[in-house]
């Protein structure tokens, strides 16, 4: 069984970090069943050889039931998350074909049967493995991360919040910057719109430029929507980067339900035709596209996404005023369409790195919002509401000045 002080029970509300120094006053005796000595890995310098996190859990699809708990050990371990609404009193580990996922650094487990718009508390618990032989495993240190608190889908809510940020482009300093102009307003989960990188190198690029700004400000209590942009498709690494995340299906292109929204995510893919020499004959996005319009048809005449006030696309590159290359055009030809013929009413973008709020004009009958970047100056966070009675976003550039809203 594992206490809490009251101080912590209290100190935690969604989205707000830093309550570690709270840490020694856990009583730290395994959760579920397990009596080894645990220690807080919190310390996130020590040399390369000691047992540690990587990076602390992240969250990633949220929903009424679930939720994907992410995180990376440095050496390999067995690892689990213990979590429950009052106490760490249930534990998940990842499992496939027979095994408990084990031997490994990166882990994605899965909290499923959770209750709807319910509080949950959690930390994750990693066990290292220093010999693995035949008839012969044995166990090194044990580490526990701090509690972290989440809280699941409503799935009755009239409204919802969000955060969307785009084009960091390999700067993590600008996830603070930015999401420090955010103030009190609520947010349920951040859209990260694509180019958060400027190429894909290695992972400790990913755990450096996104997860450890991200889960030192928000990520480890509300999830985030990795939407890939047309720089993740870029560099070596970028065929691995989809396990650092997850997506329903494992599709990069998803859509879900949230509020009074129906959210609808594409994956625009590169903005030169596939045959440009930048891209050595190893990319194919045009048929990539293709595939994600015949999806897009088929998901916007599902029953399910009638009755939602609202349709908000997000999409890296916009169809629209981002001149005309091929990826701008592509997208125009094949999305464009189905966005006019099902009524879209709003799409946000980046891409090219100059914000705008775009009304309706006589191209498109929707308005186009895009954020700005990379550099300081031209960064913006997006703030998106919707109710029952609007959507609405609020857009600020990095000095905290509003440079464009607009309301539906
Ligand atoms: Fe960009």
């Amino acid at each position: 069984m594992m206490y809490l002080s009251d101080n912590m029970r209290n100190a935690k509300k969604p989205g707000r970090r830093g309550f570690i120094g709270d840490l020694s006053k856990i009583t730290l005796v395994g959760a579920v069943g397990s009596s080894l000595p645990v220690s807080q890995a919190v310390a996130q310098d020590a040399g390369p050889t000691e047992f540690k996190f990587r990076s602390a859990p992240y969250l990633q699809s949220l929903t009424e039931q679930a939720v994907n708990i992410l995180f990376l050990t440095s050496q390999n371990a067995y690892s689990w998350v213990e979590y429950g609404e009052k106490q760490l009193n249930q534990k998940a580990v990842a499992l496939a074909d027979g095994f408990v996922q084990a031997n490994n650094q990166l882990n994605s487990i899965q909290l499923k049967g959770l209750k709807p718009s319910t509080e949950y508390q959690y930390r994750v618990v990693s066990r290292q493995i220093v010999k693995f032989d035949p008839y012969d495993l044995q166990y090194g240190e044990e580490i526990a991360s701090q509690v972290y608190r989440f809280k699941t889908r409503n799935p009755e809510a009239s409204s919802v919040s969000c955060l969307i940020l785009n084009d960091i482009h390999d700067r993590p300093h600008s996830f603070e910057q930015l999401l420090a102009l955010n103030k009190e307003f609520p947010y349920e989960f951040v859209a990260l719109n694509g180019d958060m990188f400027d190429y894909q190198t290695d992972e400790q690029q990913i755990i450096d430029h996104l997860l450890k700004p991200c889960t030192h400000i928000f990520a480890s209590e509300i999830p985030f929507l990795m939407i890939r942009g047309n720089h993740e498709t870029r560099g070596k690494f970028a065929r691995d980067f989809k396990n650092y995340f997850t997506y329903e299906d494992n599709e990069y292109f998803f859509s879900f339900k949230q509020g009074p929204v129906h959210w609808i995510v594409i994956d625009t893919g590169e903005d030169k035709e596939d045959g440009h020499p930048e891209y050595s004959d190893i990319v194919d996005f045009d048929s990539f596209r293709e595939k994600q319009a015949e999806w897009l048809e088929k998901e916007l005449q599902k029953k399910t996404f009638k009755y939602y006030k609202y349709k908000v696309v997000l999409m890296h590159i916009p169809p629209f005023h981002a001149g005309e290359w091929h990826g701008t055009k592509h997208c125009r030809q094949l999305f464009h369409p189905l966005f006019e013929k099902h009524k879209i009413d709003m799409v946000i973008s980046g891409h090219t790195h100059r914000y705008g709020v775009h009304p309706p004009d006589k191209d498109h009958s929707y308005p186009i919002i895009i954020g700005g970047g990379p550099k300081e100056g031209n960064r913006t966070l997006i703030q998106l509401q919707a109710n029952r009675q609007h959507l609405k976003i609020n857009m600020m550039k990095d000095s905290g000045e509003t440079v464009g809203t607009y309301r539906i």
